[in-house]
């Protein structure tokens, strides 16, 4: 096989051998959508550190996931902005709250689209921490009550599945079980299995006003210097009932992405985070890099480390660029 017999060039002489060669093809299929929620009529609140994205009234909500879903996107995940906060981040389940009435408005327009829910407290609650805060500590167990309660109400209002990243212990079974005890046993649970904290949510923690008040998330989100642990995070969660499992972030993390991929056979999504978007944006408008052709390639990374689908904030943008 050595050279010169073996000439891998030859396979590399023109596009459309290239194309036969290829291993990896992105499709649109791939895509998931992020969207940002917030009270309002007509609003389109440009996200500064993330350019082409805005929070949003559910009214331009509706209209962004109609036109995604027109590209071909299948899927979109909500996160809501609520006016009001509170310690027990209420507004979570309440069943008015803004993710529940953009869920509903969502299904009542664009019914063919997958729904999907964030399922989180750090957006609700003043402190700014993913769970129920007791001094200076995130409690656990007492937070998964509330998550469940969050979940069940994204049911309620009609979403296709729910997607806890709090990385609280146990909560995928307790979800599970309050969505099966309510008759909700047809809604898969996407599980943010392998969530490190990491740095890389900067941009996304300004859009949903979610940074927390005090400390930071070191004390539930994953060390990045792990990976073995990464395999027992996400093993957990299988046993626990979860349908998707997920890696977040995903480009520093493609060697976690690759590892969970060969360990277990649930489909597996990564999410491409607003750090990694906004650095590419960044370098871009610098003049620095090509966005669009570094864009593709990331993509085309992510999935080739072995995610089946990608949460990104360029999907539509990618969509567009991509024959379907
Ligand atoms: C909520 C949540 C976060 C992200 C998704 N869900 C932020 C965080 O954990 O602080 C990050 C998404 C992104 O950066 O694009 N827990
Ligand atoms: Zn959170």
């Amino acid at each position: 096989m050595l050279f010169p017999d073996y000439r891998p060039r030859r396979m590399r002489s023109s596009e459309a051998l290239r194309r036969m060669v290829r291993e990896t093809a992105l499709s649109v299929n791939d895509f998931i959508l992020p969207l940002f929620a917030i009270d309002g009529k007509a609003v389109k609140n440009p996200i500064e550190a993330m350019p082409g994205n805005y929070q949003l009234s559910v009214d331009n909500l509706v209209k962004v996931a109609r036109q995604a879903y027109g590209m071909g996107i299948p899927g979109v995940i909500l996160f809501g902005i609520p006016s009001k906060k509170d310690p027990l981040g209420t507004q979570a389940y309440a069943r008015d709250g803004i993710v529940q009435r953009a869920v509903k408005a969502v299904k009542d327009k664009v019914p063919e689209m997958v729904v999907i829910t964030d399922v989180c407290l750090c957006e609700y609650t003043d402190h700014g921490h993913c769970g129920f805060v007791d001094g200076h500590t995130v409690d656990n167990d007492a937070t998964l009550d509330l998550l469940a309660k969050a979940a069940l109400s994204h049911a309620n209002a009609g979403a296709d599945m729910v997607a806890p990243s709090d990385m609280m212990d146990g909560r995928v079974a307790e979800i599970r079980a309050v969505l099966d005890e309510n008759d909700y046993s047809r809604i898969p649970i996407m599980s943010y299995a392998a969530k490190y904290c990491s740095a890389y949510y900067g941009p996304f923690r300004e859009a949903a006003q979610s940074a927390p008040k005090f400390g930071d998330r070191r004390t539930y989100q994953m060390d990045p210097a792990n990976a073995r642990e990464a395999i027992r995070e996400v093993t957990m969660d299988v046993e626990e009932g979860a349908d998707i499992i997920m890696v977040k972030p995903a480009l520093a993390y493609l060697d976690i992405i690759c590892r969970i991929r060969d360990e277990v056979d649930l489909p597996l999504a990564a999410y491409n985070v607003s750090g990694e978007f906004s650095m590419i944006k960044a370098a871009e408008k610098m003049g620095w890099i090509d966005g669009q052709k570094v864009m593709m390639e990331t993509l085309t990374a992510i999935k080739r480390a072995g995610a089946d689908m990608i949460l990104t904030y360029f999907a539509m943008e990618a969509a567009a660029l991509m024959d379907r």
